[in-house]
């Protein structure tokens, strides 16, 4: 069974939402605790997928996870970690990403690590193999099994000079979760620097680990025999944050984000504040809204953080079909993150996807025919349509496309919005979004 949404669109969403901890930081605080000796308490838990999936995997390698029920915080007490029976890690196969970074954690707690085959957003390709080379500099064997991989290190982690191709948020994790308790010294050099990565390193400075960031992207980890637990307040989820800012402008409305934090969304800000989007900044949250008139078009690139987040691509280019002319936006992220402009085009958005480099930023995809930039001419009148959503952004996308359009439209597929969006048919409801929830029997396995 899965849930169907009937949207009336045309109303202006207005209230207040608020955002918890981010989805990008919170599973992997989780795994980090798999490296103390201690209990670790993580504050400001969303209530989404991933976060079930991490606590089900954590659990079956005899993690005690807790939660407070009147808070939500969660308690993960490592002191129990085991082996988990095959038959219960490939339960969780095409679930998630995150697996992939239990590997070293895994290996420091109980020697051995087996990863089931991974899910995630279908965006692009999505490979490992930054991951699985990153481990076996660290001296880890990685062997390719029935329905996952299996990761050894007869002879120990030792820490390792690596060098990331492209600076990638996962690999930089994989690094920082294994270096942090490997014999002696790591030096990883192209790292990524996204506050959900320093939020990270801020979980294993508080566990006793010794990790510097300097401003080339290279991260100096000494490692450290032991760990101890952690208690941290995770930092807030920047991708929703932005996702109902982009919900304001395409409906007309008007959203208090409370949660939202300036410092971690400046790009995001500049550029909907380029747009033509009103914001007011307090230390609570965020109010973005729609200021009347026309919205102005823009030409955009996604790149690693400091630069505009491929997270927050998808719902502002819904915005841009309601801008007053031609935007261009060059996607140098994912490959493959174009594909939901489809619906868009068929709502009556006038949206033409290339291969080519519609940008400055040197790009691993101009020349391998991937559909990579996007001209958008507005404004565009959205009309209603059946839609299935394709994956996390694209879905919230989809959404609030279907919020702004007229008419009425059939939203299919939602529940893999539950796995970054907490609560998000309460949180539409409270800014007095129009439309029933019913389930369907067709429904397909939620993986991305
Ligand atoms: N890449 C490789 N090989 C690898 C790993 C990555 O080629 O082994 C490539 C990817 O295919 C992609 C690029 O490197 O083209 C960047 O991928 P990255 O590793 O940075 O992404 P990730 O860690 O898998 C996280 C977020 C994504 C977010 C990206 C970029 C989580 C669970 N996911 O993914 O979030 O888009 O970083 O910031 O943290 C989302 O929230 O909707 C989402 C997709």
């Amino acid at each position: 069974m899965s849930s169907v949404l009937t949207v009336r669109g045309g109303v202006p969403l207005a209230g207040r939402v608020a955002v918890r901890g981010a989805k990008n930081l919170v599973p992997k605080a989780m795994v980090a605790a798999l490296l103390g000796s201690e209990p670790s308490i993580l504050r400001n838990v969303p209530e989404i997928k991933d976060v079930e999936v991490v606590t089900s995997l954590l659990q079956i390698h005899g993690v005690t996870v807790v939660k407070d029920p009147a808070t939500g915080d969660l308690t993960l007490d490592p002191k129990g970690a085991k082996t988990a029976p095959s038959t219960l890690i490939d339960a969780h196969a095409g679930d998630s990403r995150i697996p992939i970074l239990f590997c070293g954690p895994l290996i420091h707690a109980i020697g051995e690590a087996f990863i089931p085959d991974l899910g995630g957003c279908k965006i692009g390709d999505r490979p490992i193999d930054y991951h699985l080379a990153v481990l076996r500099q660290f001296g880890a064997v990685v062997e390719k099994r029935p329905g996952g991989i299996h990761i050894s290190a007869p002879k120990g982690l030792q820490g390792a000079k690596i060098s990331l191709p492209y600076p990638s948020v996962g690999a930089t994790e994989q690094v920082l979760l294994t270096a942090t308790r490997a014999e002696g010294i790591t030096e990883l050099a192209g790292a990524a620097t996204e506050p959900e990565i320093v939020d990270l390193i801020a979980v294993l400075q508080k566990m006793g680990a010794i990790i510097s960031v300097q401003t080339d992207r290279t991260i100096r980890i000494e490692g450290v025999k032991e760990l101890s637990g952690y208690t941290h307040r995770a930092l807030a989820d920047r991708n929703e944050a932005a996702s109902w800012a982009s919900a304001a402008l395409v409906t007309r409305g008007d959203i208090y984000v409370e949660g939202a934090t300036q410092r971690d969304m400046m790009t995001f800000l500049n550029t909907f504040r380029k747009v033509g989007g009103g914001m007011d900044i307090d230390d609570d949250g965020i109010r973005f809204y729609h200021p009347g008139g026309k919205l102005r078009p823009l030409v955009l690139e996604t790149d690693v953080h400091p630069g505009f987040m491929t997270d927050w691509q998808q719902p502002l280019v819904v915005a841009l079909t309601q801008a007053e002319g031609v935007s261009i936006v060059h996607e140098t992220v994912y490959e493959n993150r174009f594909g939901f402009t489809d619906a868009l085009i068929r709502m009556g958005a006038n949206i033409q996807v290339h291969r080519e480099c519609l940008g400055s930023i040197p790009c691993r995809f101009g020349q391998r025919n991937f559909l990579h930039s996007a001209v958008i001419s507005g404004p565009s009148q959205l009309v209603g349509q059946d839609i299935d959503v394709p994956d996390l952004r694209g879905g919230f996308s989809h959404l609030i496309a279907a919020l702004a359009a007229t008419g009425t439209s059939r939203v299919t597929g939602i529940d893999v919005i539950n796995r970054g969006y907490e609560r998000f048919t309460d949180k539409l409801a409270g800014l007095g979004a129009d439309f029933d929830l019913s389930t369907s029997t067709t429904g397909r396995k939620l993986n991305s």
